[in-house]
């Protein structure tokens, strides 16, 4: 346990706990099967204090994980809010957090999976990594990105992100930052948590929610952002592969990820191989949303 750990506070069903006592059975479902869902939410300090960042469009996500996977008792947003916001209030940050409510199936059963469900919010410090600023190298993974015939991928199952974890070791063990996932069809699906964007003779251009991604968050407020702040209508439809060859610029963005620019993707160097003028206006304005400093038009932010 790592020791900025140990002081923490976890809500685990119903109650506050100390980080060391929030436990689960290794015969938990939760564990054996992966049999849980979850929801990962950023809170950034303002200058009038800490603030969640699209609680409620998290939390309703995590309620639909809970319907699509059957679970016996669903945790509603309601339920929810308070001990979100009060997991990172009792633990008095300061600085970006990620919160990671958890609902998990739990007791002794089998695959079938049905029985007690149980439930956790803990919320540790974030750090951006040097990638947001520099972006990243990306290799076109030999994995495929799971099909919505085999896993649900609009939810955040447990058991999906094993599909990430092949293609981020693969990329890392070949000498790349990350890896880029198509899907069954050939086309460009997402990176291991977090959605693909690139711009192409001047538009911005995003695979639809029906390419086998998880309805990112990030990528809604950013699909907002390109019209409202920069004026320009970005566009959802297929990637292909050698289309990405021939971009000019390209980011990943989603909660843990935010928004990274993508410098080479295989080795090809989009546009001069830094980060592009697009790209990076867009990190600037999700930068300025999420921490406050601009208006709050849209009612993305709930205090703590
Ligand atoms: C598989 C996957 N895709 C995309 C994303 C980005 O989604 P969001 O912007 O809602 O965080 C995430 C992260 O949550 C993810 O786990």
């Amino acid at each position: 346990m790592a020791a900025d750990r140990e002081n923490l506070t976890v809500y685990f069903n119903g109650e506050f706990v100390p980080w060391a006592d929030a436990k689960v059975h290794v015969f938990t479902p939760a564990v054996k099967y992966g049999a849980g869902v979850f929801e990962g939410i950023c809170a950034y300090p303002t200058e009038n204090g800490m603030s969640i960042f699209r609680l409620q469009e998290h939390l309703a996500r995590l309620e639909y994980s809970q319907r699509v996977m059957r679970f016996e008792r669903i945790y509603t947003a309601d339920e929810l809010t308070g001990p979100v916001i009060e997991v990172v209030k009792r633990n008095g940050f300061q600085e970006t957090v990620h919160v990671r409510p958890t609902v998990y199936v739990d007791g002794d059963g089998e695959a079938g999976a049905l029985g007690p469900i149980g439930v956790c919010v803990t919320a540790v410090q974030k750090k951006r990594p040097e990638f947001t600023a520099k972006g990243c190298r990306v290799q076109v993974s030999s994995w495929q990105r799971i099909s919505d015939l085999a896993m649900p991928t609009r939810v955040k199952a447990h058991a999906n992100y094993n599909n990430s974890r092949f293609a981020v070791t693969q990329a890392r063990t070949d000498g790349y930052d990350t890896a880029l996932l198509l899907n069954a069809k050939g086309h460009v699906a997402e990176g291991p948590a977090m959605c693909f964007f690139m711009v192409r003779d001047g538009k911005v251009v995003t695979p639809s929610i029906t390419s086998s991604i998880l309805e990112s968050i990030t990528r809604d407020t950013i699909l907002q952002l390109c019209r409202d702040e920069l004026g320009m209508e970005p566009v959802e439809r297929d990637i292909d592969r050698s289309e990405l060859y021939a971009a000019d610029e390209a980011f990943f963005c989603g909660t843990a990820w935010e928004v990274t620019p993508i410098t080479h993707i295989d080795g090809h160097a989009l546009g001069s191989g830094a980060p592009g003028q697009v790209s990076r206006d867009l990190q600037t304005a999700y930068f300025d949303l999420v921490e406050g400093r601009v208006a709050d038009t849209r009612g993305w932010h709930t205090p703590v």
